[in-house]
């Protein structure tokens, strides 16, 4: 297992390119299953999680092929030899649940395994199986697995209404809807920019839906489902990430890729904050010209919202704000794991349930300190930039799920940080 070894300093300056984005291309993927003609996607993001995707796949007897530098991804479905999408797989990632709408709508019956705990929470997928049985599905759960089947002729439009907002399983409805006979409504629909993306790619397949980006998305079925190429849209994820860089620890990077409109609740707090971005013709310039940045509090929602993708990062920035912030987690319990973390890195914070409060300290420690998930595996890195002395990541094979050269491209800033096999 390796290990990230940063040592604090700034300031920080130049351009970081970002990457396409995991969480579109993760249901973008799965997508080629709803047709027999050729899928490909630029601009995928080189990733674990999207190999995890890519052996799913090909365990179905898709075709997917991507050189290993390469950003392209192209995959074919025209063969599937199965519709069983293994334990050993799913396990690995939560998101390959995201192959049981389309598997089911194009061949109207699948199997899939229940994906299991996870370290930020329950996160079950009654939702996703809810939306599918409103387009007639049947389901049944058996040794951990959900095998559905679609009634004669195939699913039925219907009326979707969650009870609550979730990204995955307003994709699977999406895909699965689109070949289903007639119209279906989604009711209090995701509105994230992976949602938009998705719905794109699939009206270039020939899909008919009208919506997307709102909170009602209406799909009229379609007999069949043709070829596309498209490009995933920018990982907003990771453009906040690299956006935390040059305001944690002083400088200006511009994020290439980047608008505001991919991150504006974001940019509300960073203004708020007193980091200056700036919108240029190719990206976001982010500045943190003098002084400490101040204390905002951030309440993690639904796309417009803030994301809980950002909010360890965001910790990590408030961490050596002057004053107190609050911080509210409203989609995931227990996803502050890597309040500890920081907290052994001279931070003050306390957790009570879903709300942390950070008391900003003058400076951070270096410290050793351990990736817990994804995203707080890179709240470290940046909590690492800002701190005195060396800080030592362990178990970074989280962050290898979510970004690419995460090295390579601080480093390309003026960061010192290294990657270093462990003993
Ligand atoms: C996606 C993202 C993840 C992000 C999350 C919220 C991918 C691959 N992952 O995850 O990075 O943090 O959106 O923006 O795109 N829930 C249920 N039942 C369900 C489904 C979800 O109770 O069937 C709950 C979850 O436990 C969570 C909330 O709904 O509390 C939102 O989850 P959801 O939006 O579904 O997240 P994911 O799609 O899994």
């Amino acid at each position: 297992m390796d290990s990230i070894v940063v040592t604090g300093g700034g300031p920080l300056s130049g351009q970081i390119p970002i990457a396409g984005a995991k969480n579109a291309c993760l249901t973008l993927m799965p997508a080629t299953l709803l047709s027999d003609a050729p899928l490909t996607l630029t601009n995928a993001p080189r990733l674990s999680d999207i190999r995890t995707m890519t052996t799913l796949l090909q365990s179905l007897g898709a075709e997917v092929q991507g050189l290993q530098d390469s950003q392209v991804l192209a995959m074919s479905s025209h063969s599937l030899t199965s519709t069983r999408a293994e334990y050993d797989i799913v396990r690995k990632m939560r998101a390959s649940i995201l192959v049981l709408g389309p598997l089911l709508a194009r061949y109207g019956h699948a199997e899939v395994s229940l994906p299991g705990g996870c370290a930020i929470g329950a996160r079950p997928v009654d939702l996703h199986l809810r939306a599918l049985e409103a387009l007639g599905a049947e389901l049944d759960l058996r040794e951990g697995y959900v095998h559905a089947k679609a009634p004669t002729g195939g699913l039925r439009g219907g009326v979707i209404e969650f009870p609550f907002v979730s990204v995955g399983a307003t994709e699977n409805a999406l895909m699965a809807a689109t070949l289903a006979k007639g119209t279906t409504v989604i009711k209090r629909a995701a509105r994230e920019p992976e949602i938009v993306d998705l719905a794109q790619c699939l009206r270039k397949m020939g899909a008919q839906i009208e919506g997307e980006g709102t909170d009602t998305i209406t799909i009229q079925g379609v007999d069949r489902l043709g070829g596309a190429t498209h490009r995933v849209v920018t990982d907003r994820i990771e453009l906040g990430t690299y956006m935390l860089a040059p305001a944690i620890c002083g400088g200006e990077v511009e994020c290439l890729g980047g608008t505001i409109a991919l991150v504006s609740s974001f940019c509300e707090k960073l203004d708020a904050a007193g980091i200056s971005v700036e919108e240029t013709a190719s990206g976001l310039k982010v500045a943190r010209k003098n002084g400490r940045v101040g204390a905002v509090d951030v309440t993690t929602e639904p796309f417009p919202g803030f994301p809980t993708d950002l909010q360890a990062q965001m910790m990590a920035l408030l961490c050596t704000a002057e004053g107190t912030s609050v911080l509210e987690e409203k989609i995931f319990e227990n996803r502050f794991m890597h309040a500890p973390e920081l907290m052994r890195m001279g931070a003050r914070i306390e957790v009570h349930g879903g709300t942390a409060t950070v008391t900003g300290v003058d400076k951070l420690k270096g410290a050793p300190v351990m990736a817990t998930d994804l995203r707080a595996s890179v709240s470290l890195i940046l909590a690492g930039l800002a701190a005195e002395g060396e800080t030592t990541v362990s178990r970074v094979y989280h962050l290898d799920r979510g970004y690419e050269h995460v090295v390579g491209k601080l480093s390309a800033v003026g960061a010192k940080i290294e990657r270093v096999k462990d003993a």
